[in-house]
């Protein structure tokens, strides 16, 4: 593994090498050994888009192992005026040590580490958000034991992380259910792969969908990127709501877990979101977690 681009990339094992990992740094923080591997190394972060829990854990992340994280906005950075990601990948590879991205275009992302002679980890295109599914699965697997004979149902936009919710969640073998309106389903071709692969299944109906399911995840309905289509799809995605009907079909304590940032009263109801807090929150600590063994793994 040299870069994270896209979860789709990665073996099984792959997979469950970061998340043994990540359980080890884990516990390693909170009994107060230190593990400063990467030190003298330095991270440069470009954001082509806003984040709090991505910065704020990377950077943290980054002083945790003993090294250092640079925040590159786009507005400051020439990419921000037109100069090529092919260029800009070479010039940082000859600074820095690895470089997190998050950006709209995955194809952006791709030539990075084309082009770069550095680690490029993927943190968020419109494609895909790999590093929060790699905390989504850490959650699971730690409040679960294990994901045998698990399905997750994802409720809402066939977006970033419906699609990489598919990927990781077919690679560790969970059986996924989509619940999306027809027009906002995830990639095409990743759902075709999923059904060679997998236990998967998309369809608009919801309650359909996530019957019996262990795990019940939801996201924004317009997504960075997207402020324009707010009122077009708070139309369409009316009824993509996760609440107390669609927790009433889900299995008997079934988790629930949103990558946040989370729109009350849309996609989610308070009252579901302030239920499962104690999930939601360790899942969004666990970015910290898995993104430092993405590190560790990528960057040592
Ligand atoms: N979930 C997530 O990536 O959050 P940020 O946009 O705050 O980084
Ligand atoms: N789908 C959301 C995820 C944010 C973490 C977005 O792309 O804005």
């Amino acid at each position: 593994m040299k870069h994270l681009l896209k979860l789709g990339d990665l073996e099984n094992a792959d997979i469950i090498g970061i998340l043994n990992l990540a359980d080890q740094l884990k516990y390693e923080r909170k009994h107060g050994i230190e593990h400063p591997v990467l030190k003298g190394k330095t991270l440069g972060m470009i954001f082509q888009k806003s984040s709090t829990r991505t910065r704020v854990s990377f950077e943290v992340g980054m002083a945790q192992l003993g090294g250092s994280a640079l925040f590159l906005s786009s507005r400051d950075l020439q990419i921000g005026r037109g100069e090529p990601v092919q260029d800009t990948a070479r010039v940082l590879s000859c600074y820095l040590d690895g470089i997190m991205i998050r950006t709209f275009a995955q194809q952006e992302v791709e030539d990075l580490a084309r082009y770069g002679s550095i680690p490029v980890i993927n943190g968020l295109t419109d494609y895909a958000h790999p590093c929060q599914v790699l905390a989504d699965l850490m959650t699971i697997r730690e409040r679960k034991g294990s994901f045998k004979g698990l399905k997750l149902c994802f409720v809402g936009d066939g977006n970033n992380m419906a699609n990489s919710l598919i990927a990781g969640c077919v690679k560790v073998g969970m059986a996924v259910r989509i619940a999306s309106p027809k027009d906002y389903q995830p990639d095409a071709a990743l759902m075709r792969w999923a059904a060679e692969n997998g236990d998967f299944d998309c369809q608009p109906d919801v309650l359909g969908m996530a019957q019996d399911a262990d795990v019940i995840y939801t996201d924004v309905w317009a997504s960075m990127g997207q402020e324009d289509e707010a009122a077009k799809r708070r139309a369409a995605f009316q009824g993509y709501q996760v609440n107390d009907a669609v927790m009433a079909v889900a299995r008997p304590g079934a988790m629930v877990l949103h990558c946040l940032p989370a729109h009350r009263g849309e996609e989610i109801t308070n009252e579901v979101m302030e239920a499962h807090a104690d999930e939601i929150f360790e899942e969004a600590e666990n970015r910290l977690h898995a993104q430092k063994a993405v590190m560790v793994k990528l960057m040592k």
